[in-house]
């Protein structure tokens, strides 16, 4: 890819913009934000590492959208992060108006990008985007199914002590409270989850995954996490760059999929170099489809929050 272009220069948007550049997954990465120095100074500061590091991707900051034009992704992490005791849905109507913003300027200069959502709430964020570009839901997608499940994945390689590379696992719905943990998909080394932990231990993990988020802002106190949504995002991103047809979680605009229709859900995707290749749609059991169905109505409820 010739130019991706990271928004929001904060921890998210930076980090990012670092882990893209050091592999090499585009030939100039364009990190933007509104506040004039930090994205030229953040985007100058790693550069200047790019001899260390060995990477040849030029890392540039910009306080505006021209120089983006032409860019084939767009990760989007600007907007307010929550302190603690906000949820993500508290953020709604403030980061609605920033996404907004954004979106017309990525319409304008880059209508045929691909843009990867991050800002919170993100499955509503991710809606915003859409409509306001037009772009079709093969083009816009939300982070958050791949960050969830490294969550868990590094909670089960904790408590088994086994590589976190052995363990698969899968997490759907909204980027919420009520995400879906499905116990039923994970495999350590192909082993079934079930076979290596008791249940109340692997509740447990579901229970501290679902809040894994608020875990983070708890101890952080004046921020939210940023290493993992960064890496999440980057495997997304590098998906689609690389054209590698990985099939990952991804908040997506669903159209009869699971029942849902005109709602933006993590979902199993395959990710390639046209954005959203294809949705999967796994069979659940009835526990799973009710808490799928409860998570829906949580991301419903963000929606309205919108209108009002
Ligand atoms: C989290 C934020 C990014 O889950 O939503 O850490």
């Amino acid at each position: 890819m010739d130019k991706i272009t990271v928004v929001g220069a904060g921890h998210v948007g930076a980090s990012a913009a670092q882990r893209i550049a050091e592999r090499e997954l585009a030939r100039e990465v364009l990190l933007v934000d509104i506040i004039d120095g930090l994205p030229q100074g953040k985007g100058l500061d790693q550069w200047e590492s790019a001899p260390v590091e060995g990477f040849d991707t030029r890392v540039r900051g910009l306080a505006s959208y021209e120089g983006t034009a032409g860019s084939g992704a767009y990760i989007v992490t600007a907007g307010l992060a929550r302190t603690p005791g906000m949820s993500r849905s508290d953020l709604v109507t403030k980061n609605a108006v920033i996404i907004a913003g954004i979106a017309r300027e990525i319409a304008t200069y880059s209508p045929d990008a691909i843009i990867l959502m991050v800002t919170n709430p993100l499955d509503v964020m991710s809606f915003v985007a859409m409509q306001t570009t037009g772009f079709p839901r093969e083009r816009v997608i939300g982070m958050a199914g791949v960050l969830d499940t490294a969550r868990f994945r590094s909670f089960i390689a904790l408590e088994l002590d086994v590589s976190v590379e052995d363990v698969q696992a899968l997490v759907l719905g909204g980027h919420g409270d009520s995400m879906v943990p499905l116990v039923s998909s994970v495999s350590v080394g192909g082993i079934p989850l079930d076979q290596l932990m008791e249940p109340d231990r692997i509740e447990a993990l579901v229970d501290r995954t679902r809040k894994g988020g608020g875990e983070i802002v708890a101890l952080l106190k004046t921020g939210s996490a940023y290493y993992a949504p960064s890496s999440a995002v980057t495997q997304m991103c590098e998906a689609i760059v690389r054209d590698k047809k990985r099939v990952l979680p991804c908040s997506v605009w669903l159209e009869g999929e699971y029942g849902l229709d005109g709602i933006f859900m993590g979902v199993p995707c395959k990710l390639g170099r046209a954005g959203l290749e294809k949705i999967y749609e796994v069979e659940l059991d009835d526990d799973e489809r009710a808490a799928l169905a409860k998570s829906a109505a949580e991301v419903k409820e963000t929606m309205e929050a919108l209108r009002a």
